[in-house]
């Protein structure tokens, strides 16, 4: 049987009270990704035949998310879920086959639920298969309405009376439905409610009241059927997203030392033996390898890292390491920076687009921009390499074994030529050829005595 999904994401979300007209509710984002992708991630998990997404509230954004996953319609209007699914019917309406229906707003379904809906409503040769949840606070969806435990219509909480808003059956949103029985229902819809929308749920009725055969199809973990209304909700999903994460690399082979503080975006690999420590963040197309140790305090993205590193209360974003390196504390590397094995970067560094050999050390206080570093080089406390003129950025090359004193500056495009020796405090202009010293700083003087005539001149004029 063909198979299609219809994914509802045109709502404005007025309850999110974001003053902005161009950003749809589903695309906030979830640990990094929007809503609406969460939704589309799990149905291309199934391997429908066509995904169809309704956008419309702040749609380019939605239209954006949506397209690499499938066809994209517009409901200009927004006149409720049911209109909304009206919308997919020049693509849809004549196919035979069954719809899956759900709405941009629900990120923690998963695709194991929704192929169980699908299972459900094949064996049962069910028309309309609604999935439930029995949950604590009904509050705010459509309450499932059955009479001898069959389903007869789906009210929503605007138009609730006192002993329908006491029915804790919730209607999640998500539905598989006989899809020529559900275009055909939709055409006869009308907004007789309290909120005078076209209501998706109103379909149900019509299906009961053609003598088709509904069901539901219940779910026991009901924080999958949460829909993201409002910023709180938003953050009940970040955190259940984040535990769910955080569990499945647990069980993988990855130590957390505090789990409730460290978030992994949907998008990284972690490895066995990985130690992630507290208020630690690991995002983007992150791929980390066995035995690191992240945090405290540590912030990485796009971080593709080998084995056996360490990396505390440090901020890493682009950046590639490879084994046994010790980085931080304190450390910002960025932009492309490609860190070889055993390199030890250490305090208040900042590192940008440059290449650190391997057995390098770079422990304190230095900028290294638009650099290539060899190996087994110093670069003393305190070294800047500058690498703009206020127009133009220039590279500079550090050749293996150099040692480079502290306080000094490379202004580029500068060598500092392999095993040479830059004093310290000194400003190097020239390339330095391979073996020397360079010194380039006034000459010491002494001036005997002097210390105390100093002193004695800064009293008189105290006086
Ligand atoms: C809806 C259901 C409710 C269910 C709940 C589950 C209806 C009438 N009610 O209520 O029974 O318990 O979901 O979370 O269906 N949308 C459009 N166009 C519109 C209106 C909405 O695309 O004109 C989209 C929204 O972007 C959203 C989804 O449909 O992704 C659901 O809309 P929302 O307003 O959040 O419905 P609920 O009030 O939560
Ligand atoms: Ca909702």
């Amino acid at each position: 049987m063909n198979k299609y999904a219809v994914v509802l994401a045109a709502g404005k979300g007025t309850r999110m009270k974001s003053t902005r007209e161009d950003v749809s509710k589903v695309s906030f984002p979830v640990l990094g990704r929007p809503m609406l992708q969460w939704v589309l991630e799990s149905l291309k998990q199934l391997s429908l035949d066509q995904i169809v997404t309704v956008v419309g509230f702040g749609g380019e954004c939605s239209k954006a998310i949506a397209e690499p996953y499938g066809d994209v319609v517009w409901q200009n209007e927004q006149k409720g879920t049911g209109h909304a699914v009206m919308m997919a019917a020049p693509l849809l309406e004549d196919k035979e086959g069954v719809t899956l229906i759900c709405c941009g707003d629900t990120p923690l379904l998963t695709d194991k639920t929704l192929s169980a809906l699908l299972s459900s409503h094949e064996t049962h040769h069910n028309d309309l298969t609604l999935l439930t949840a029995n949950v604590e606070d009904p509050y705010g969806y459509g309450r499932i309405i059955k009479n001898n435990g069959r389903v007869e219509r789906i009210v929503e909480q605007k138009d609730c009376t006192p002993d329908i808003d006491a029915i804790h059956e919730i209607n999640a949103g998500v539905y598989a439905f006989d899809n020529r029985e559900l275009f055909h229902c939709l055409s006869r819809l009308t907004p007789n409610n309290a909120a005078k929308e076209y209501y998706l749920t109103d379909v149900i009725a019509m299906f009961v009241e053609k003598g088709l055969r509904v069901s539901t199809f219940s779910i026991t973990d009901v924080s999958e059927t949460m829909g993201v209304n409002d910023r709180y909700q938003l953050s009940v999903a970040t955190k259940c997203m984040q535990r769910r994460i955080n569990k499945r690399w647990m069980i993988h082979g990855v130590t957390f030392e505090d789990p409730e503080t460290a978030y992994i975006g949907p998008e990284v690999k972690l490895s066995r033996d990985t130690i992630v420590r507290p208020n630690t963040h690991v995002l983007g197309k992150s791929w980390i390898g066995h035995e690191n140790i992240l945090g405290p305090d540590t912030y990485l993205e796009n971080v593709h890292m080998g084995e056996r590193n360490k990396v505390e209360y440090s901020h890493l974003v682009d950046v590639t390491v490879e084994d046994d390196c010790v980085l931080g504390p304190y450390l910002r590397v960025r932009g492309g920076a490609l860190i070889h094995s055993r390199t030890t970067l250490g305090n208040f560094n900042e590192i940008k687009n440059s290449e650190i050999g391997e057995g390098t050390f770079c422990s304190h206080l230095s900028y290294v921009g638009d650099a290539r570093v060899g190996k087994d080089v110093n670069i003393g406390c305190g070294t800047i390499v500058a690498n703009y003129d206020g127009v133009n950025k220039t590279r500079s090359t550090i050749e293996d074994g150099a040692f480079v004193g502290s306080g000094s500056i490379l202004i580029s495009p500068v060598t500092v030529g392999k095993d040479s020796f830059v004093a310290a405090g000194s400003v190097i202009n020239q390339d330095v050829p391979s073996g020397d010293m360079a010194i380039a700083r006034e000459k010491q003087q002494n001036k005997p005595g002097y210390a105390k005539i100093l002193k004695e001149k800064a009293k008189s004029k105290a006086k």
